[in-house]
Formats: C-alpha cells, sequence, structure tokens
C-alpha cells in the first residue's frame, strides 16, 4: 500500500482507476505506464510487453519534454559564455551534478565526473588510474561481470603487464565469497572491480563486508552500478567504494550521460583522461596543467541537454521512490518467475532459481530453442527482450551456456508482461518442435 501513497503523490491520477482493477499487488506498473509515452503506441495488436530494462530503459514524457524544452528554448554551451543563455545552461549543468551527487549520496558534487555512461567511467580510472599500477600488479574482477568491466582491465593489463584474476561463482549462480576472500589474500590485488548487480543473472552481491575487506586487503575498490542503481539506493558513502560506475538511460534517462564518482583525494592525484577544452587550468605550446575535478576529466563539450534530462530522469524516480520501485519489481519479478517455472523445458539460470534473491532480470533457455530464435519469434508477439551472450562471456561459458533468454523489468514492468511472454513461449514451442 505504501506504494501506492508515494505513486499518487508522485505522478497524476491518471493510473489510479486503473490500480483498482487490478488490485494493489502489480499496481505501480500499470499506474506508471501513462508516464511512459512509448506503451501508448498502438501499431501492433498485442501491447508491448517490454522486458530489456536491463539493456536500457523506457523514458517518461518528463524526460523527453526536458531534453525538448532545453534544446528548443535553453541550449548554450557551458563554462564558456558570459551571456545569460550559457550562465543558465552552465547553472542547469552543475545543478544536475548536485543532484545526480545527492542521489548517490557522494559528499561533495566534485567527486561525480559525467561521462557518456558505465563503459566510459570504467574506462577512464583504467586511463587516469594507470599511474598507480606497476608490472606484475592484480587486478581481481569476479565471474559475474560484464564486458564493460572486463575488457579496459584487460587493455590496461596489456599496457602495464598486469595479472587479470577472477573470483568463481557458485553453482547457484552467486559470488564465491570464500574464493573472494581466499583471493585477496593470496593475490594482494591493487584493484577489486565489481558488479552490484549481474546483468546476465540478475545476481545481487552484497557488498557491505566484501568492500571492506578488499580495502583491508590494500585494494582499491571499483563498484560497477550500472544493473543495481535503477532498483535500489545507492549510498557511496555508507559503500564505501573508491569509485562507481553507472549510466542515465538505465535510470529511466537518454543516452549518451553516465556517471563515474571517485573519491575526490584519488581524483585530485589522477591523471586525466582525456585532453581538450574545459580540464585545463593553463596551456602552453610547451605544456598544460589540468583544472581541478571533476572539470580535469570533462574534456570537450559535454552532454549539457542528457546531463539536464537526467536529473530530470532522477527527479523522477525519487518522487516514484526507489523502495516502491523494488517492491513492485519484486512482485511482477516473483510472478514471471513461477510462470516460466511452470512451462516445459524452461531452464532457469541464476539464484532465483534456488530459492535465492536475485533482481530484476530472469536468465532462461527454453529447450531445443536457441534464445536468439526464441527473442525473434516472441517480437512476433511484441515480447522485447535480450537474447545471446549478454556482454558477459566468461559467465555464460562458466556456466557451460552459450547464450540465454533474457526478461528484465522496470518500474513499468506488469504481470501481463510475463504472460505475453509466457504465450510467446508456447508459441515457439509450437514452431520448433
Ligand atoms: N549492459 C547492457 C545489457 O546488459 C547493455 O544489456
Amino acid at each position: 500500500m505504501l506504494g501506492l501513497i508515494i505513486l499518487g503523490a508522485a505522478v497524476t491520477l491518471r493510473g489510479m482507476n486503473a490500480i483498482k482493477h487490478e488490485g494493489e499487488r502489480a499496481a505501480l506498473g500499470v499506474a506508471i505506464r501513462p508516464e511512459f509515452p512509448i506503451f501508448a503506441e498502438r501499431s501492433h495488436k498485442k501491447a508491448l510487453a517490454y522486458l530489456d530494462t536491463a539493456a536500457s530503459a523506457q523514458k517518461p514524457t518528463c524526460v523527453i519534454e526536458r531534453l525538448s524544452s532545453y534544446l528548443s528554448r535553453e541550449h548554450a554551451n557551458i563554462h564558456r559564455g558570459a551571456y545569460a543563455l550559457s550562465a543558465d545552461a552552465t547553472q542547469m549543468y552543475d545543478q544536475a551534478r548536485s543532484k545526480i551527487a545527492n542521489f548517490i549520496g557522494a559528499k561533495n558534487e566534485r567527486e561525480v565526473i559525467f561521462t557518456r555512461g558505465t563503459t566510459e567511467s570504467i574506462n577512464l580510472v583504467a586511463h587516469a588510474y594507470e599511474k598507480f599500477f606497476n608490472a606484475g600488479d592484480v587486478i581481481l574482477l569476479t565471474l559475474l561481470e560484464h564486458h564493460s568491466n572486463i575488457v579496459p582491465w584487460q587493455l590496461l593489463a596489456k599496457r602495464k603487464g598486469l595479472r587479470l584474476e577472477f573470483v568463481d561463482i557458485t553453482a547457484q549462480g552467486e559470488l564465491d565469497r570464500e574464493d573472494f576472500a581466499r583471493k585477496l589474500k593470496t593475490l594482494r590485488p591493487k584493484l577489486v572491480s565489481m558488479t552490484q548487480v549481474s546483468n546476465a543473472l540478475g545476481t545481487i552481491v552484497q557488498l557491505q563486508d566484501l568492500v571492506p575487506l578488499a580495502q583491508a586487503s590494500g585494494a582499491r575498490v571499483m563498484i560497477d552500478a550500472a544493473q543495481s542503481a535503477p532498483h535500489t539506493i545507492i549510498d557511496v558513502a555508507k559503500m564505501g567504494a573508491d569509485f562507481l560506475a553507472l549510466s542515465g538511460h538505465k535510470l529511466y534517462g537518454p543516452t549518451g550521460i553516465g556517471v563515474l564518482y571517485g573519491r575526490l583525494e584519488l581524483l585530485e592525484a589522477m591523471d586525466p583522461f582525456m585532453g581538450g577544452g574545459d580540464m585545463i587550468r593553463s596551456v602552453t605550446t610547451e605544456g598544460s596543467t589540468w583544472a581541478e575535478p571533476p572539470s580535469k576529466f570533462e574534456a570537450g563539450t559535454p552532454a549539457i541537454a542528457e546531463a539536464i534530462a537526467f536529473s530530470t530522469a532522477i527527479d523522477f524516480v525519487q518522487k516514484v521512490g526507489l523502495e516502491a520501485i523494488h517492491r513492485h519489481e519484486e512482485e511482477v519479478f516473483g510472478y514471471g518467475l513461477e510462470l516460466l517455472r511452470a512451462e516445459r523445458g524452461v531452464t532457469l539460470y541464476g539464484p532465483a532459481a534456488y530459492g535465492r534473491p536475485q533482481a530484476s532480470i530472469i536468465s532462461f533457455n527454453v529447450e531445443g530453442i536457441h534464445a536468439h530464435d526464441l527473442s525473434t519469434v516472441a517480437d512476433d508477439c511484441n515480447v522485447q527482450f535480450r537474447a545471446g551472450h549478454h556482454c558477459a562471456m566468461p559467465l555464460l561459458k562458466r556456466l557451460g551456456i552459450q547464450s540465454s533468454a533474457r526478461a528484465s523489468l522496470g518500474m513499468y514492468s506488469c504481470r501481463e508482461d510475463f504472460e505475453q511472454l509466457r504465450e510467446a513461449v508456447r508459441y515457439a514451442l509450437k514452431l520448433f518442435r
């Protein structure tokens, strides 16, 4: 019920009648849909069952309109003009940074750097922190990582002669915490970079004791929050991590905008990532000196419109309430999981298949049907989900599979999405058997 109260206060009452018909349990998804214009599209005879929010979330009207109104009436370059349009744009961009600092619990907004997304945030650290590594140093990752949290480190390892090691997972698809502790002890990594939620399995990594454990062994810790931030409250101060990355487009914001959080003293000590305008203190023909963070890491004209619209998305998420979103997704997730579990030929992957907690992502295969084929057939039923290796090839290899279908949820997900998915699975079974 709390979810409804939060929702009622946050968005218009357009969806409230729908709530009465639906009953309380999956109410948020139904009530919030009018805020997302894509669900009003009627180009297909079936309603859109969008189950690919882990890849990218749909956008609410307020974000779309903010982008449009900024670009129509408020745009100028920032940090460069003495005229009012530029000063106002600068102020809105800086306010967006403050809002995001507040959203992730950063004590100082200078610890928030705008990037293009999680991938760029991780690449930024892999470059700008490079000088602190010596040949032979170890970087510890986990088998739950997606390629964005593997490949930048592989490139760094090649440049500097480092060793990459991976923490194993358990048979249930959870992080093997004993292996984590053992590898910290024996390998003494200089950096641990790990996800909070696996994009391919939905595994939740309980970080509260892992971060201090890694730091106590002498490692810096980077958290990939791309998949966790849309579903759970991020508090970098509490978490204690040195770096954290997230993407705006998974948080109902625009593409091309994301965040790197970094502890200020580390950001101050690091080298720049890219060179160009805005990141310098002074430039001569002989050389340059750097601006303070965050400017030091934001070379060139940034994604101004996207940053401002991202802060609108954050407002929206905060008004709906991450706790309400979390509770709602858990309910729809449980329903979806049981529907899929009951279908013949379906294999579920990840902790939830063993009754363990899991985030809003369900990975599965249907016997005798390649995940890509399933996805193509499901598309005919207007059911959208990702199929393949999910940019997490080492994890899928560890699971002994090459691909899976992945249904992932957002605040607008409803039970009906999974009923439509079940229909699509049955339809595919008819076609392929
Ligand atoms: N990392 C995104 C996903 O998991 C793109 O689909």
